[in-house]
Protein backbone atom coordinates (compact mmCIF):
# COMPACT_ATOMS: atom_id res chain seq x y z
CA UNK A 1 0.00 0.00 0.00
CA UNK A 2 1.56 3.72 -0.98
CA UNK A 3 0.34 6.68 -1.83
CA UNK A 4 -1.62 8.60 -4.61
CA UNK A 5 -0.59 12.55 -4.95
CA UNK A 6 -4.69 13.31 -6.29
CA UNK A 7 -3.36 17.51 -6.69
CA UNK A 8 -0.56 19.79 -6.31
CA UNK A 9 -0.13 23.30 -5.53
CA UNK A 10 2.24 25.99 -4.75
CA UNK A 11 3.12 29.80 -4.17
CA UNK A 12 5.87 31.87 -5.43
CA UNK A 13 6.51 35.17 -4.44
CA UNK A 14 6.70 38.12 -6.96
CA UNK A 15 9.26 39.85 -5.79
CA UNK A 16 12.59 38.65 -8.02
CA UNK A 17 16.14 39.05 -6.25
CA UNK A 18 19.03 38.68 -8.40
CA UNK A 19 22.35 37.92 -7.80
CA UNK A 20 23.51 41.66 -8.77
CA UNK A 21 21.37 42.83 -5.90
CA UNK A 22 23.58 41.27 -3.12
CA UNK A 23 26.56 42.87 -4.25
CA UNK A 24 24.86 46.48 -2.68
CA UNK A 25 25.37 45.10 0.52
CA UNK A 26 27.90 42.44 1.10
CA UNK A 27 31.07 41.22 -1.13
CA UNK A 28 30.28 38.66 -3.88
CA UNK A 29 29.43 38.49 -7.41
CA UNK A 30 27.06 37.18 -9.56
CA UNK A 31 29.85 35.20 -11.32
CA UNK A 32 30.91 33.67 -7.71
CA UNK A 33 27.12 32.52 -7.16
CA UNK A 34 26.47 31.42 -10.09
CA UNK A 35 29.36 29.11 -11.04
CA UNK A 36 29.34 28.04 -7.05
CA UNK A 37 25.66 27.43 -6.55
CA UNK A 38 24.57 27.54 -9.91
CA UNK A 39 21.75 29.98 -8.24
CA UNK A 40 20.79 33.12 -10.46
CA UNK A 41 17.33 34.52 -8.79
CA UNK A 42 15.14 34.07 -6.11
CA UNK A 43 11.98 34.93 -4.77
CA UNK A 44 12.12 36.90 -1.43
CA UNK A 45 8.61 38.36 0.14
CA UNK A 46 7.60 40.12 3.44
CA UNK A 47 4.62 38.02 3.12
CA UNK A 48 3.76 35.80 5.95
CA UNK A 49 4.37 31.81 5.63
CA UNK A 50 0.99 31.15 6.69
CA UNK A 51 -0.72 33.28 3.35
CA UNK A 52 1.88 31.66 1.15
CA UNK A 53 1.35 28.36 2.68
CA UNK A 54 -2.53 28.71 2.39
CA UNK A 55 -2.14 29.78 -1.10
CA UNK A 56 -0.36 26.73 -1.94
CA UNK A 57 -3.26 24.34 -0.01
CA UNK A 58 -5.64 25.79 -1.63
CA UNK A 59 -4.22 25.33 -5.31
CA UNK A 60 -3.10 21.78 -4.50
CA UNK A 61 -7.19 21.24 -3.01
CA UNK A 62 -8.21 22.70 -6.27
CA UNK A 63 -5.79 20.55 -8.75
CA UNK A 64 -7.33 17.25 -6.16
CA UNK A 65 -10.49 18.14 -6.92
CA UNK A 66 -11.23 17.95 -2.76
CA UNK A 67 -12.62 20.20 -0.74
CA UNK A 68 -10.87 21.29 2.90
CA UNK A 69 -13.66 19.60 4.59
CA UNK A 70 -12.87 16.04 3.19
CA UNK A 71 -9.43 16.20 5.46
CA UNK A 72 -8.25 14.66 8.14
CA UNK A 73 -4.70 15.57 8.43
CA UNK A 74 -2.88 18.71 7.84
CA UNK A 75 1.31 18.17 7.81
CA UNK A 76 3.34 21.29 7.30
CA UNK A 77 6.68 21.06 7.36
CA UNK A 78 8.89 24.74 7.82
CA UNK A 79 11.78 26.21 9.77
CA UNK A 80 10.56 29.89 9.48
CA UNK A 81 7.20 29.48 10.61
CA UNK A 82 5.53 33.16 11.69
CA UNK A 83 4.55 31.69 15.18
CA UNK A 84 6.04 29.59 17.83
CA UNK A 85 2.89 28.26 18.80
CA UNK A 86 0.62 27.50 17.62
CA UNK A 87 2.00 25.24 14.54
CA UNK A 88 1.22 26.61 11.19
CA UNK A 89 -1.11 23.27 10.22
CA UNK A 90 -3.74 25.09 12.70
CA UNK A 91 -3.05 28.38 11.03
CA UNK A 92 -4.09 26.74 7.50
CA UNK A 93 -6.60 24.68 9.02
CA UNK A 94 -8.41 27.31 10.40
CA UNK A 95 -7.94 29.55 7.05
CA UNK A 96 -9.11 27.09 4.46
CA UNK A 97 -12.03 25.88 6.93
CA UNK A 98 -10.61 21.85 7.36
CA UNK A 99 -12.94 21.61 10.57
CA UNK A 100 -12.46 17.73 10.52
CA UNK A 101 -8.36 17.65 10.22
CA UNK A 102 -6.24 17.33 12.77
CA UNK A 103 -3.09 19.46 12.15
CA UNK A 104 0.68 19.64 13.07
CA UNK A 105 4.11 21.12 12.10
CA UNK A 106 7.74 18.96 11.45
CA UNK A 107 10.68 20.50 11.46
CA UNK A 108 13.00 18.27 9.67
CA UNK A 109 14.33 21.11 7.57
CA UNK A 110 15.16 20.65 4.14
CA UNK A 111 14.34 16.78 4.22
CA UNK A 112 11.22 17.53 5.93
CA UNK A 113 8.80 17.25 2.59
CA UNK A 114 10.16 13.42 2.83
CA UNK A 115 9.62 13.01 6.13
CA UNK A 116 5.75 14.00 6.08
CA UNK A 117 5.27 12.22 3.45
CA UNK A 118 6.78 9.30 4.79
CA UNK A 119 4.67 10.23 8.30
CA UNK A 120 1.24 10.71 5.55
CA UNK A 121 1.82 6.95 4.41
CA UNK A 122 1.82 5.41 7.71
CA UNK A 123 -1.56 7.19 8.53
CA UNK A 124 -3.14 6.17 5.32
CA UNK A 125 -1.90 2.81 6.24
CA UNK A 126 -4.34 3.30 9.54
CA UNK A 127 -7.32 4.46 7.88
CA UNK A 128 -6.99 8.00 7.31
CA UNK A 129 -8.49 8.91 3.78
CA UNK A 130 -7.19 12.69 2.30
CA UNK A 131 -4.16 14.56 4.01
CA UNK A 132 -2.73 17.69 2.86
CA UNK A 133 0.99 18.77 3.15
CA UNK A 134 2.18 21.84 2.94
CA UNK A 135 5.93 22.77 3.01
CA UNK A 136 6.07 26.62 3.76
CA UNK A 137 9.06 28.68 4.41
CA UNK A 138 10.50 32.24 4.87
CA UNK A 139 13.66 32.08 4.88
CA UNK A 140 14.39 35.80 4.17
CA UNK A 141 13.08 35.99 7.78
CA UNK A 142 16.06 33.87 9.20
CA UNK A 143 18.83 34.94 6.63
CA UNK A 144 21.71 36.71 8.58
CA UNK A 145 22.12 39.44 5.65
CA UNK A 146 25.45 39.66 6.46
CA UNK A 147 26.98 36.75 5.64
CA UNK A 148 27.73 36.55 2.02
CA UNK A 149 27.99 32.54 2.77
CA UNK A 150 24.53 32.43 3.31
CA UNK A 151 22.63 35.21 2.75
CA UNK A 152 22.62 34.43 -1.05
CA UNK A 153 21.78 30.61 -1.09
CA UNK A 154 17.87 31.54 0.25
CA UNK A 155 14.59 31.99 -1.32
CA UNK A 156 11.10 31.97 -0.02
CA UNK A 157 7.87 29.91 -1.35
CA UNK A 158 5.44 27.29 -0.70
CA UNK A 159 4.35 23.94 -2.25
CA UNK A 160 2.11 21.57 -1.13
CA UNK A 161 0.00 18.03 -2.05
CA UNK A 162 -3.29 16.20 -1.54
CA UNK A 163 -2.27 12.75 -1.02
CA UNK A 164 -4.87 9.55 -0.53
CA UNK A 165 -4.33 5.67 -0.34
CA UNK A 166 -2.84 3.85 -3.67
CA UNK A 167 -2.35 -0.08 -4.09
CA UNK A 168 1.12 0.90 -5.74
CA UNK A 169 4.19 0.62 -3.46
CA UNK A 170 5.98 3.39 -1.64
CA UNK A 171 9.56 3.15 0.10
CA UNK A 172 11.58 5.58 2.08
CA UNK A 173 14.82 5.75 3.99
CA UNK A 174 15.10 8.20 6.23
CA UNK A 175 18.06 9.14 8.33
CA UNK A 176 19.76 11.78 10.88
CA UNK A 177 23.01 12.39 12.36
CA UNK A 178 22.60 14.89 15.09
CA UNK A 179 26.52 14.87 15.70
CA UNK A 180 26.34 17.35 12.84
CA UNK A 181 23.63 19.66 13.91
CA UNK A 182 26.30 22.53 15.24
CA UNK A 183 26.72 22.74 11.32
CA UNK A 184 23.87 23.96 10.29
CA UNK A 185 21.35 25.78 13.26
CA UNK A 186 19.18 28.68 13.74
CA UNK A 187 18.96 29.93 17.19
CA UNK A 188 15.62 31.14 19.07
CA UNK A 189 15.40 34.54 19.83
CA UNK A 190 15.37 34.34 23.48
CA UNK A 191 13.90 36.84 26.17
CA UNK A 192 16.15 37.68 29.51
CA UNK A 193 14.50 35.68 32.56
CA UNK A 194 15.23 37.58 35.60
CA UNK A 195 15.21 34.27 37.40
CA UNK A 196 17.74 32.38 36.40
CA UNK A 197 21.84 32.55 36.09
CA UNK A 198 23.16 33.98 32.79
CA UNK A 199 25.70 31.48 32.81
CA UNK A 200 22.62 28.77 33.20
CA UNK A 201 20.92 30.59 29.67
CA UNK A 202 24.74 30.38 27.76
CA UNK A 203 24.48 26.60 28.30
CA UNK A 204 22.20 26.62 24.70
CA UNK A 205 25.34 28.12 22.97
CA UNK A 206 26.36 24.55 22.94
CA UNK A 207 26.91 24.88 18.76
CA UNK A 208 29.05 27.83 19.28
CA UNK A 209 28.82 31.99 18.25
CA UNK A 210 25.57 33.04 15.71
CA UNK A 211 23.33 35.71 15.26
CA UNK A 212 20.00 34.80 17.44
CA UNK A 213 17.15 33.71 14.92
CA UNK A 214 19.51 33.86 11.95
CA UNK A 215 20.98 30.54 9.80
CA UNK A 216 24.63 29.65 10.29
CA UNK A 217 26.05 27.17 8.04
CA UNK A 218 29.68 25.34 8.21
CA UNK A 219 28.44 24.94 4.18
CA UNK A 220 32.10 22.57 3.35
CA UNK A 221 30.42 20.41 6.10
CA UNK A 222 27.08 20.33 5.05
CA UNK A 223 28.44 19.39 1.32
CA UNK A 224 30.37 16.95 2.12
CA UNK A 225 27.06 15.31 4.19
CA UNK A 226 24.57 16.37 1.06
CA UNK A 227 26.66 14.31 -1.49
CA UNK A 228 26.85 11.44 0.74
CA UNK A 229 22.94 11.77 2.08
CA UNK A 230 21.65 12.08 -1.66
CA UNK A 231 23.01 9.05 -2.82
CA UNK A 232 22.29 6.54 0.44
CA UNK A 233 18.79 7.91 1.04
CA UNK A 234 18.26 7.30 -2.77
CA UNK A 235 19.88 3.78 -2.98
CA UNK A 236 18.46 2.37 -0.15
CA UNK A 237 14.60 3.98 -0.86
CA UNK A 238 15.05 2.16 -4.37
CA UNK A 239 16.09 -1.38 -2.95
CA UNK A 240 12.87 -1.06 -0.55
CA UNK A 241 11.13 -0.20 -3.70
CA UNK A 242 12.49 -3.29 -5.29
CA UNK A 243 13.70 -1.10 -7.93
CA UNK A 244 17.39 0.75 -8.96
CA UNK A 245 18.13 4.12 -9.01
CA UNK A 246 18.54 3.36 -12.73
CA UNK A 247 14.97 2.47 -13.13
CA UNK A 248 14.04 5.95 -11.66
CA UNK A 249 11.98 8.19 -14.61
CA UNK A 250 12.31 11.35 -12.55
CA UNK A 251 14.00 12.47 -9.20
CA UNK A 252 13.20 15.52 -7.47
CA UNK A 253 15.85 16.49 -5.68
CA UNK A 254 15.94 19.21 -2.47
CA UNK A 255 17.62 22.08 -4.52
CA UNK A 256 20.96 23.60 -1.95
CA UNK A 257 23.55 23.56 -5.12
CA UNK A 258 23.39 22.69 -8.75
CA UNK A 259 27.34 21.27 -7.83
CA UNK A 260 25.34 18.71 -5.09
CA UNK A 261 22.69 17.42 -7.45
CA UNK A 262 25.61 17.45 -10.50
CA UNK A 263 27.80 15.32 -8.11
CA UNK A 264 25.11 12.85 -6.52
CA UNK A 265 23.90 11.96 -10.04
CA UNK A 266 27.38 10.91 -10.87
CA UNK A 267 27.51 9.05 -8.23
CA UNK A 268 24.44 7.39 -8.48
CA UNK A 269 25.75 6.97 -12.34
CA UNK A 270 22.60 8.79 -13.81
CA UNK A 271 21.96 11.62 -16.04
CA UNK A 272 21.73 14.85 -14.92
CA UNK A 273 18.75 15.04 -17.27
CA UNK A 274 16.91 12.64 -14.89
CA UNK A 275 17.17 15.38 -11.81
CA UNK A 276 14.54 17.93 -11.96
CA UNK A 277 16.39 21.42 -11.35
CA UNK A 278 15.00 24.70 -10.77
CA UNK A 279 17.61 26.08 -8.32
CA UNK A 280 18.54 28.38 -10.87
CA UNK A 281 15.28 30.59 -10.65
CA UNK A 282 14.49 30.06 -7.27
CA UNK A 283 17.52 28.98 -4.87
CA UNK A 284 17.20 26.91 -1.88
CA UNK A 285 13.57 27.41 -0.27
CA UNK A 286 14.53 24.28 2.29
CA UNK A 287 11.27 22.15 2.91
CA UNK A 288 9.41 23.78 -0.08
CA UNK A 289 11.95 22.67 -3.09
CA UNK A 290 10.22 19.51 -3.17
CA UNK A 291 6.73 20.10 -3.11
CA UNK A 292 7.52 23.09 -5.43
CA UNK A 293 9.08 20.75 -8.10
CA UNK A 294 6.61 18.17 -8.08
CA UNK A 295 3.82 20.96 -8.57
CA UNK A 296 5.85 22.30 -11.53
CA UNK A 297 6.24 18.80 -13.19
CA UNK A 298 2.29 17.95 -12.53
CA UNK A 299 1.24 21.29 -14.12
CA UNK A 300 3.51 20.80 -17.01
CA UNK A 301 1.99 17.16 -17.74
CA UNK A 302 5.53 15.72 -16.20
CA UNK A 303 4.23 12.96 -13.61
CA UNK A 304 3.07 10.72 -16.42
CA UNK A 305 0.90 7.32 -15.49
CA UNK A 306 3.55 4.25 -14.45
CA UNK A 307 6.44 6.89 -14.17
CA UNK A 308 8.94 5.79 -10.81
CA UNK A 309 9.50 9.11 -9.21
CA UNK A 310 12.44 9.97 -6.77
CA UNK A 311 12.64 12.59 -4.05
CA UNK A 312 15.15 13.27 -2.13
CA UNK A 313 16.62 16.24 0.29
CA UNK A 314 19.12 16.45 3.09
CA UNK A 315 19.56 19.46 5.59
CA UNK A 316 19.88 20.69 9.23
CA UNK A 317 19.85 18.00 11.75
CA UNK A 318 21.43 16.99 10.09
CA UNK A 319 18.83 14.65 8.43
CA UNK A 320 18.04 13.11 5.20
CA UNK A 321 15.31 11.33 3.66
CA UNK A 322 14.40 9.71 0.56
CA UNK A 323 11.30 8.22 -1.00
CA UNK A 324 9.82 6.52 -4.60
CA UNK A 325 6.52 6.08 -5.77
CA UNK A 326 4.92 5.07 -8.97
CA UNK A 327 2.87 7.72 -10.31
CA UNK A 328 -1.19 6.47 -11.33
N1 LIG B 1 30.60 35.55 -2.74
C1 LIG B 1 31.93 35.54 -2.89
N2 LIG B 1 32.74 34.76 -2.17
C2 LIG B 1 32.20 33.96 -1.26
C3 LIG B 1 30.80 33.91 -1.03
C4 LIG B 1 30.00 34.76 -1.81
N3 LIG B 1 28.66 34.80 -1.70
N4 LIG B 1 30.55 33.02 -0.06
C5 LIG B 1 31.73 32.51 0.33
N5 LIG B 1 32.73 33.07 -0.40
C6 LIG B 1 34.15 32.82 -0.30
C7 LIG B 1 34.60 32.26 1.02
O1 LIG B 1 34.78 33.32 1.96
C8 LIG B 1 35.88 31.57 0.65
O2 LIG B 1 36.89 32.55 0.58
P1 LIG B 1 38.39 32.19 1.11
O3 LIG B 1 38.83 31.06 0.22
O4 LIG B 1 39.09 33.47 0.88
O5 LIG B 1 38.22 31.78 2.52
C9 LIG B 1 35.62 31.06 -0.75
O6 LIG B 1 34.50 31.82 -1.25
C10 LIG B 1 35.28 29.59 -0.82
O7 LIG B 1 34.35 29.29 0.22
P2 LIG B 1 33.73 27.86 0.41
O8 LIG B 1 32.84 27.89 1.62
O9 LIG B 1 34.78 26.82 0.33
O10 LIG B 1 32.82 27.79 -0.91
P3 LIG B 1 32.07 26.55 -1.48
O11 LIG B 1 32.53 26.28 -2.85
O12 LIG B 1 32.04 25.41 -0.50
O13 LIG B 1 30.60 27.12 -1.62
C11 LIG B 1 28.51 26.94 -0.44
C12 LIG B 1 29.90 27.56 -0.46
C13 LIG B 1 27.76 27.40 -1.67
C14 LIG B 1 27.78 27.38 0.81
C15 LIG B 1 28.65 25.39 -0.46
O14 LIG B 1 29.56 24.98 0.53
C16 LIG B 1 27.34 24.67 -0.25
O15 LIG B 1 26.50 24.68 -1.12
N6 LIG B 1 27.22 23.98 0.86
C17 LIG B 1 26.02 23.18 1.14
C18 LIG B 1 24.83 24.04 1.41
C19 LIG B 1 23.65 23.17 1.67
O16 LIG B 1 23.50 22.13 1.08
N7 LIG B 1 22.77 23.52 2.58
C20 LIG B 1 21.71 22.58 2.87
C21 LIG B 1 20.64 22.95 3.56
S1 LIG B 1 20.33 24.68 3.81
C22 LIG B 1 18.99 24.68 4.87
O17 LIG B 1 18.81 23.77 5.55
C23 LIG B 1 18.09 25.85 4.92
Amino acid sequence: MGIRILGTGSYLPENIVTNEDYTKFVDTSDEWIVKRTGIHRRRITETPTFVMAEAAARRALEDAGVSAEELDLIICTTVSNDYMTPSLACVVQGRIGAKNAIAYDINAACAAFVYALDMANMYLKNGYRKILIVSAESLSKITDYTDRSTCVLFGDAAGACVVEASDRPFASCLGCDGTGAHSLFARQHRNEIPLVELQELAEVDQFGPARDGAIYMDGREVYKFAVGAMSKALTEACEKFGTAPAELDLIVPHQANIRIIQTAAKELGLPLERFFVNIGEYGNTSSACIPVGLDQLNRAGKLTSGAKVGLVGFGAGLVYGGCVFEVE
